[in-house]
C-alpha cells in the first residue's frame, strides 16, 4: 500500500474517518465492551471534541486509530479506520508506521511518562527529524529550538539540553505537542492534553492547541472528559457514553439544545458564573460495567426520563430535526425521546 497515492483531497472523503468500530477486551471477568460501533470524522481545518466521562472508550478508540492498542487483551471486532477512505486495519505494520507520527500524531494526557527521563528534550525532538527526515544532528538541533519557539518555550535555545523534569508540567504539555508537530501530520489526536494542569495552564495550552490547528489547517481531534475545556476551540462534539456515541452536534448547537439526557446532564453539572450559589446538579449512579452493559439505552439506569422501551430497545443513533421537521445539519442523538430532550 503506497500512502503517496493517497495524498491528495478526495472530495466527500474525510480526511480520517472511524467507521462502525468495535473493541473488546477478553479478561478473566468476561469480554468488556469497551467501543460499541463508534463512528466519526475529522477533516483539515477541522476540530472535534470526544466527550465522555472515564471509562466510555475514549482512549481505547484513540488506541485504535494510531494502531497502539493493546493486544491481547484488546481486540478488534468489527468496523473500519480509515484515512483518505482507505482501511488502515487491513495494513501492513509497516503501513502503519509510516502514518503513525507523520501523518496521524498523539498527544498523550501524561508528557512525563511519554517523554523519556534520561534524554534531553532537544535530544527527543531532533531524534525526530534526524531519524524520520535523515537531518544532520546540528540541523536536527536547529530545528528542536525553532519548535521549542513556536510552542512558547522561553528561551528555547538555552533549555533545549535540559531533561523533561527540569520543566513544569505546562512546558513539559507544550514539548508533546512540539513532538507531535515535528512531522507536520495531518491529524493530531490529543487525549486529555491538559487534564493534568492547572486551570489557568489549561487555558494557555489549549489555546496554543487552537492557534496550531488552525496555522497549520491540520484536523484534530480532542479527547476530554471536561466539556468545559472544548467550548472555544472545538467545531463540533460526539458524546460519548459505554462505548458509544449517543449525540453528534456542531459546537454551539450541543450547549444551547442538548438533544441527549446523558448531554444535558453533563451541562448541568458546569460549573457556570450565571448560575453563582446555585448547586450543581450531579448526574446520579456510575457508569455500567463493560462487561455487563445494560439492555436497551445504556443509560436507562441513570436516565430520569427513562421508560419501558428504554429497558428493551437499544435506541438507534438518529437525526435531529426542528418541530416543523426540518433537519438540524450535522445533529443525530441516540435517545427514543430526543424530541422531547430537545424541543422542551
Ligand atoms: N489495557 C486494557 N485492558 C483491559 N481493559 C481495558 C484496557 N484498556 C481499556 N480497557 C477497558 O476499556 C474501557 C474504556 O477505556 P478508555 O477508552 O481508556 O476510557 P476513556 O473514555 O476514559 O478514555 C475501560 O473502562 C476498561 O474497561
Ligand atoms: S433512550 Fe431512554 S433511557 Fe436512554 S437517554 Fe433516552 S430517555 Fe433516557
Ligand atoms: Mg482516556
Amino acid at each position: 500500500m503506497s500512502i503517496e497515492m493517497t495524498k491528495a483531497d478526495v472530495p466527500g472523503v474525510p480526511l480520517l474517518e472511524v467507521r462502525d468500530l468495535h473493541v473488546e477486551f477478553r479478561t478473566r471477568e468476561g469480554a468488556a465492551k469497551a467501543v460499541n460501533g463508534v463512528s466519526y470524522s475529522v477533516d483539515a481545518g477541522e476540530t472535534l471534541a470526544v466527550l465522555g466521562e472515564s471509562g466510555s472508550g475514549k482512549s481505547v478508540t484513540a488506541q485504535t486509530i494510531m494502531g497502539i492498542l493493546d493486544t491481547p487483551p484488546g481486540h478488534i471486532t468489527g468496523g473500519q479506520v480509515l484515512y483518505r477512505g482507505q482501511d488502515m486495519l487491513t495494513w501492513s505494520e509497516e503501513a502503519r508506521r509510516q502514518v503513525r507520527g507523520n501523518k496521524i500524531a498523539m498527544i498523550f494526557q501524561d508528557a512525563l511518562s511519554a517523554l523519556n527521563p534520561v534524554l534531553s528534550v532537544g535530544y527527543q525532538l531532533g531524534e525526530m527529524f534526524r531519524v524520520h527526515r535523515g537531518l544532520s544532528k546540528k540541523e536536527a538541533r536547529a530545528r528542536s529550538i525553532e519548535l521549542m519557539d513556536r510552542v512558547r518555550i522561553p528561551a528555547a535555545k538555552e533549555r533545549v539540553n535540559d531533561y523533561p523534569h527540569q520543566f513544569s508540567g505546562g512546558m513539559r504539555q507544550r514539548i508533546m505537542i512540539a513532538m507531535a508537530l515535528a512531522l507536520e501530520p495531518e491529524v493530531i489526536i490529543a487525549d486529555e492534553p491538559t487534564t493534568a494542569l492547572d486551570v489557568t495552564v489549561q487555558a494557555q495550552v489549549m489555546d496554543l492547541l487552537a492557534e496550531l490547528q488552525r496555522d497549520f489547517h491540520m484536523g484534530l481531534i480532542l479527547i476530554t472528559h471536561d466539556l468545559g475545556v472544548v467550548a472555544d476551540v472545538a467545531d463540533k462534539i460526539a458524546v460519548m457514553y459505554a462505548g458509544r456515541i449517543v449525540e453528534n452536534a456542531p459546537v454551539h448547537e450541543l450547549y444551547k439544545r442538548p438533544a441527549h439526557p446523558y448531554t444535558k446532564g453533563l451541562l448541568d453539572s458546569i460549573p457556570r458564573l450565571d448560575h453563582k450559589g446555585k448547586e450543581l446538579y450531579a448526574i446520579k449512579g456510575l457508569p455500567p460495567s463493560l462487561t455487563a452493559i445494560p439492555s436497551g439505552c445504556a443509560f436507562n439506569p441513570r436516565c430520569a426520563m427513562a421508560r419501558d422501551i428504554c429497558r428493551t430497545e437499544v435506541p438507534p443513533l438518529a437525526d435531529v430535526a426542528e418541530r416543523d421537521g426540518s433537519p438540524l445539519g450535522g445533529r443525530t442523538s441516540a435517545c427514543h425521546f430526543w424530541k422531547e430532550t430537545i424541543h422542551d
